[in-house]
């Protein structure tokens, strides 16, 4: 993928680019915690995407899509980034580096990836991390690394309009080969966790879904937390997430929400606690916990979370209890994207052979099957 950026980007600009590459990610549990200081459990994979860039000593920006075959260019004093096109996130981190006080100037731009779209392996959270980090590079500007991710973060909450967490951007900025990360999204500080997984693997089912009330629906459940949050405080006064409270407070935290808020809030705070505890099965080597721990996990987002769709659910049952599986969970914020399984690689070609038969039966679509395994963050290459 290098050459080919480097080819074309020599073609349309005539000169040679600096190339980024930054990866897309998975999460093996922990999902809709990262937005209430909760813990994630993420890694970095190696398909992502590729941003070749250059100074052109301009006022302007000019880039170009190999993806979608597109180009686009924007002056850096009219930054205008509009919701649904892949320049938004371009313009979005120059408008945070500027904001910020660092002195972007005009560059040229070549992106490129390989991760399915769609499939809830975060591209948008790659790209901002592709181009912050290109920019810092070639402008000389050294921004921390948690201050790339955040500036991803930031530029899909203010223009892609989702009321994101930090998980993505942190993930495709800190990954390292072969590892997860348990993530504190409080402290924003993560320790590696090697993914030794022996006879079996971490697989993706891409249920080729994605609903467009999504974002909404995502930015209506971030919302339910928060309420919950405030209803809480007048109990606890020193509370300042879900992430504060354990399974233990349930009883007491059910009596003081209302019946639509508490399988909300009971889903973050067992989660929470899902994720610590995967944590130390990884450690024991016990992958038969981590697998009742993911079936755990998406019976929670689907019935107290409710952000699992049809197609999601009938995978998730399709697959647990199928000869080598460990365990499935919807991966992500949801509504579509991919079921996470943790399957034995002897057993998954015949798991394959028949999702395929029973899922096309039932939606009439044609899941794809992608194979997935950690890698490094975000690098210049
Ligand atoms: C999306 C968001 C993340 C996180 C997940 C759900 O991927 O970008 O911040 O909230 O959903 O865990």
């Amino acid at each position: 993928m290098k050459s080919k950026i480097t080819a074309c980007f020599t073609e349309l600009f005539a000169t040679d680019p600096l190339v980024v590459f930054a990866p897309g990610r998975i999460n093996l549990i922990g999902e809709h915690t990262d937005y209430q200081e909760g813990f994630v459990f993420p890694a970095a994979v190696h398909q992502g995407i590729w941003a070749g860039i250059s100074k052109n000593g301009l006022e302007i920006c000019r880039l170009y899509s190999l993806d979608f075959d597109q180009e686009f260019s924007f002056e850096l004093d009219h930054l205008a980034p509009k919701k649904g096109h892949w320049a938004t996130y371009v313009m979005g981190v120059c408008t945070l580096f500027k904001q910020t006080g660092y002195p972007v100037g005009g560059f040229d731009l070549v992106i490129g990836g390989n991760l399915p779209l769609g499939a809830g392996l975060s591209s948008s959270a790659a790209l901002s991390v592709a181009v912050g980090m290109g920019i810092s590079e070639v402008f000389g500007f050294a921004v921390p690394k948690k201050d790339l991710a955040r500036y991803a973060q930031k530029a899909e909450q203010l223009f892609a309009g989702v009321n994101c967490g930090i998980m993505d951007p942190y993930a495709s900025v800190f990954g390292q080969e072969g590892k997860a990360m348990l993530l504190d999204c409080r402290s924003q500080t993560h320790t590696y966790f090697p993914l030794v997984l022996g006879e079996y693997k971490l697989v993706l089912i891409h249920s080729k879904v994605s609903h467009s009330l999504a974002a909404s629906a995502y930015n209506q459940r971030r919302a339910a937390c928060e309420e919950s949050v405030s209803i809480l405080q007048v109990t606890y006064p020193e509370l300042r997430s879900l992430r504060d409270l354990t399974p233990l407070d349930l009883p007491q935290v059910k009596s003081l929400l209302p019946a639509v808020l508490f399988p909300k809030a009971k889903h973050v705070i067992s989660e929470c606690s899902r994720v610590m505890e995967a944590a130390e099965a990884l450690t024991r080597d016990d992958l038969v916990r981590v697998g009742q721990l993911l079936q755990a996990s998406h019976q929670s987002l689907s019935q107290d979370f409710e952000v699992s769709c049809a197609e999601l659910d009938f995978l998730a049952q399709e697959v647990t209890g199928m000869e080598g599986v460990l365990g499935a969970r919807m991966m992500g914020g949801g509504f579509g994207g991919c079921l996470l399984g943790l399957v034995k690689a002897s057993s998954w070609g015949f798991i394959q052979e028949k999702i395929s038969v029973s899922y096309q039966k039932e939606f009439q679509l044609t899941p794809d099957f992608i194979e997935v395994a950690p890698g490094g963050g975000a690098q210049k290459i």
